[in-house]
């Protein structure tokens, strides 16, 4: 056996098959408790908000929610739309959660802006419009998920195991 080839792993970016579901369960899973702590902070605000919490939620939340949509977007939904009985409903509610994620990924940046201006600038924030934001953001995301774990999770652990 020579040492040039590379050894093949599974990796985040290129699962095992039957680990697909598995991943992409995890994804739903890791947004779900993100948008959970996100409603506490919106509950929370202003005064009672744990500052280091929330600077680490303005770092965390473009990087979790684009994981989330790259592994669907290179992953998930390719091999969907590989499949030969995929349904014009199907892919056009892939075109759609595409879409989406589009919009929450603008809308995380500008929610991560905000999260920090809160607690490096609390005089410049609008408490009010920040809560909207919050509540905006987390039940965008929460809206999404929850078509992706009835439509789309039961298919891909049909399809990948
Ligand atoms: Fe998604």
């Amino acid at each position: 056996m020579t040492n040039a080839a590379p050894i093949p792993t599974a990796s985040p970016e290129q699962p095992a098959p039957a680990g697909i579901a598995l991943t992409l369960q995890h994804h739903l899973q890791e947004q779900a408790r993100f948008c959970d702590r996100l409603e506490t902070m919106a509950d929370r605000l202003p005064d009672a908000i744990d500052e280091r919490d929330c600077l680490l939620m303005a770092q965390n939340v473009v990087p979790l929610i684009k994981r989330a949509h790259d592994f669907e977007e290179r992953i998930v939904y390719p091999l969907l739309l590989s499949l030969p009985d995929t349904s014009e409903d199907l892919k056009s509610s892939i075109e759609r959660l595409k879409f989406e994620h589009l919009g929450d990924e603008e809308f995380a940046g500008d929610l991560g802006a905000s999260l920090r201006q809160f607690v490096t600038n609390r005089g410049a924030t609008n408490v009010e419009s920040l809560a909207w934001m919050l509540r905006g953001f987390f039940e965008s995301v929460r809206r999404h998920i929850a078509f992706e774990r009835e439509h789309i999770l039961p298919l891909v652990q049909r399809h990948s195991s």
